[in-house]
């Protein structure tokens, strides 16, 4: 259970991948609650240390500079700036925002695999993994591309079905093809080394299963599964040339699998900016760890870095907590950077200047916190407009403006109370615990509710009292009911600092409030006399054209990605070859006069769609035939075309039409049909077989 004597907290936050920018499934599930819960503890005056960093190793980053034709450098180097802009542009401000690629990891994530390494903590194995003879490389899973044996998609990868979702291995792709030659790969021996979790499946069960049963039940369920499935050694070298070196000899050609050398980033980067202090920060049983991140890092963050961590010893300390979400869709489809389907932050900032905190408090409201959620943009501007302009936004513009027209903008006295001040102000401490009991217990969703509660209280309070009525026959009680909806603005100001900070801020400066979590529901912050500025609109509306135009670049993503989709069925489909027939015997071919014979008139047969009725000359007669070719032919395209009919076929009327014989068509699997010609053209008449 939670120690209470904790001095500091070291909040760490999943170091994104830089081969992308960010999107709102990434905001929601890490980033937005992790600077809540900073913010929130910074306000309390505690001492915290707020640690992220750019992911710039692993394979989709080389994947994607030869893609490209740069150096994975390039590719990190554009993202990092990229996700760092975003996130400062979100009032994220991490203490530290560093990179993998640095010097400081380098030295930070060998020297840690050289003590393990130095110290047996190892196991090395031989095993085969896939080789690519072409490009002379091993081929990480995601290099190896093939047809997923669950859902028949093409490029599913080695590792993961994007299309259904799988967990794959390579072995199981079928029609496996390198990304980088195209060739088939091979097997091939190759050594790596080895942690082996299994050694450390019993202390894990005490120090998780017995010992953090508060843990979020998402992520002490996934912890279990894994335990109660039984731990395997976990490579964690791989046969790459982009990574941290593997810094013992006889390892050329090796770098630090991704997953080792990530979690180490945070103590890299908490290196970078203490140097002399940062033991105190991760090896101090007074400084509570906390990580942030989403569900699919949660067997990394729970299993993987704290058995590193264990193995290690020296003093390193372990989380406290790993409040890790569920996913978030957008507009009911999964969030897929491949795919294109995702609100990057780097654009929303671009087309919403002045509307980060809407963004921070959509994605909190809807949190994937229990399980997964959806985002959608109609809720966005719902939310925007009937939550934070017309109650917080609305409530605080009501006090000042009208502090401004009758008390020259100076917050007024308090005078005596009347029973609806009284129930409204003694409604204001539940509050304040009710959040602070939420944040500490990582439930931020419920936090952010109770925050709007106090909004919904004040603007009630306002209409009920009615102060531009009450101030045509009484200014005292005027100034009673605007003291009190001040005060609870000064509250307001106090409980959006962790959600939508930069209105917090702008309502501070407007009112002249202070930053302190512990004022937060009295009814004393601001001292009469206080002199307020003018009033401005801490939210304005989101426009129909606004939300229209980004429903609307959806729509053509989705577009283009079905009919993708489509071009990619259809050119499979056309592969698929039927089956050979039953055997027939040379007589029975006998039977069959095909012959050359050439197209004279054509036109359609009405109200069909798909058949043309044609005039012929068969070299013997002219007849009609009626074919139901009119899909991939038009009547015009076959006048005077040589094809090939089965003349002796027994009439029969299609469409009150006899039809004499039949034309052969050569017919691929998805449908598609052409008819057969002779390569030169022939006296009609001339018989095939
Ligand atoms: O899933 C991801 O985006 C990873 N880059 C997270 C790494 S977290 C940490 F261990 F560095
Ligand atoms: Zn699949």
């Amino acid at each position: 259970m939670e120690n209470k004597n904790y001095r500091r907290t070291l909040v760490t936050c999943a170091l994104p991948y830089a081969n992308g920018p960010v999107h709102i499934g990434h905001l929601a599930g890490v980033y937005v609650p992790a600077d809540i819960y900073v913010r929130y503890l910074r306000m309390k005056g505690e001492e915290v240390l707020y640690v992220c960093g750019s992911d710039e190793h692993g394979v989709p980053i080389t994947i994607k500079a030869r893609q490209k034709g740069v150096s994975p450098q390039d590719i990190v180097d554009e993202y990092h700036a990229i996700i760092d802009r975003s996130f400062k542009d979100l009032g994220i401000n991490f203490d530290v925002y560093g990179r993998t690629s640095s010097k400081i990891h380098e030295e930070t994530s060998s020297a840690f695999f050289k003590k393990l390494y130095d110290e047996g903590k190892f196991i090395t194995k031989e095993s085969e993994q896939y080789y690519d003879p072409e490009a002379k490389t091993f081929l990480a899973d995601r290099y190896i591309v093939g047809t997923c044996p669950k859902c028949g998609a093409e490029g599913a990868y080695g590792d993961q079905c994007e299309k259904c979702g799988s967990t794959l291995s390579p072995e199981e792709l079928i029609n496996p093809k390198s990304k980088l030659s195209g060739a088939e790969p091979i097997k091939k021996k190759t050594t790596h080394w080895y942690l082996p979790l299994q050694d450390y499946e019993n202390w894990l069960r005490e120090w998780i299963l017995e010992g953090h049963k508060e843990w979020r039940p998402n992520v002490y369920g996934q912890v279990k599964s894994w335990l109660d499935g039984g731990l395997q050694p976990r490579a964690v070298t791989r046969d790459l040339e982009w990574g941290v070196p593997v810094p013992v000899e006889g390892a050329e050609g090796k770098v630090l699998y991704v997953w080792f050398d990530a979690p180490i980033g945070y103590i890299s980067n908490t290196r970078e900016i203490l140097p002399d202090s940062w033991e105190k920060w991760w090896k101090s049983p007074d400084t509570k760890l906390v990580h942030f991140i989403g569900k699919d890092n949660i067997v990394f963050h729970c299993i993987v870095f704290p058995s590193m961590l264990k193995a290690y010893g020296d003093g390193y300390i372990l989380p406290e907590n790993v409040p890790a979400n569920e996913f978030l869709n957008l507009e009911g489809d999964k969030i897929s950077t491949s795919r294109g389907w995702a609100v990057w932050a780097h654009e929303y900032v671009r087309d919403f200047p002045g509307k980060e905190d809407t963004l921070r408090y959509v994605l909190t409201a809807n949190a994937p916190e229990t399980k997964d959620n959806d985002f959608s943009w109609k809720d966005f501007q719902a939310r925007n407009n009937s939550e934070l302009v017309a109650i917080f936004g609305n409530f605080v513009n009501r006090a000042v403006v009208l502090t401004h027209k009758y008390f020259d903008g100076k917050v007024p006295a308090c005078g005596e109370l009347e029973p609806i001040d009284r129930e409204t102000l003694e409604a204001l401490p539940a509050i304040k615990e009710a959040i602070e009991k939420n944040i500490e217990s990582y439930k931020f969703r419920e936090a952010l509710k109770e925050a709007m509660n106090l909004a919904r209280i004040g603007n009630k309070y306002i209409s009920d009292t009615e102060p531009w009525k009450v101030a045509k026959t009484d200014l005292a009680r005027t100034a009673t009911i605007l003291n009190i909806s001040l005060q609870i603005c000064a509250s307001l100001a106090i409980a959006f600092e962790p959600f939508t900070p930069f209105a917090a801020e702008r309502l501070r400066r407007m009112i002249g409030s202070p930053l302190d979590w512990n004022l937060l529901g009295r009814a004393d912050i601001l001292p009469v006399g206080a002199a307020l500025k003018e009033a401005e609109l801490l939210f304005t509306k989101v426009e129909d054209a606004e939300i229209d135009a980004q429903i609307e670049r959806l729509a053509k993503i989705k577009a283009e990605r079905e009919a993708a989709e489509k071009a990619a069925a259809d050119a499979e489909a056309a592969k698929r070859i039927e089956p050979q027939k039953e055997e027939c015997s040379f007589e029975d071919f006998e039977k069959m006069d095909i012959r050359t014979a050439t197209v004279l008139e054509a036109e359609r047969v009405p109200k069909t769609d798909k058949l043309l009725k044609l005039t012929i000359d068969t070299g013997i007669d002219q007849r009609t035939i009626v074919s139901g070719i009119a899909e991939y032919y038009s009547p015009e395209e076959m006048v005077g075309k040589q094809i090939c009919i089965l003349a002796n076929l027994a009439p029969r009327k299609i469409r009150g039409i006899e039809s004499k014989g039949m034309i052969l068509m050569a017919r691929q699997g998805d449908g598609r049909m052409r008819f057969v010609t002779p390569q030169e053209t022939l006296a009609n008449g001339a018989t095939i077989g």
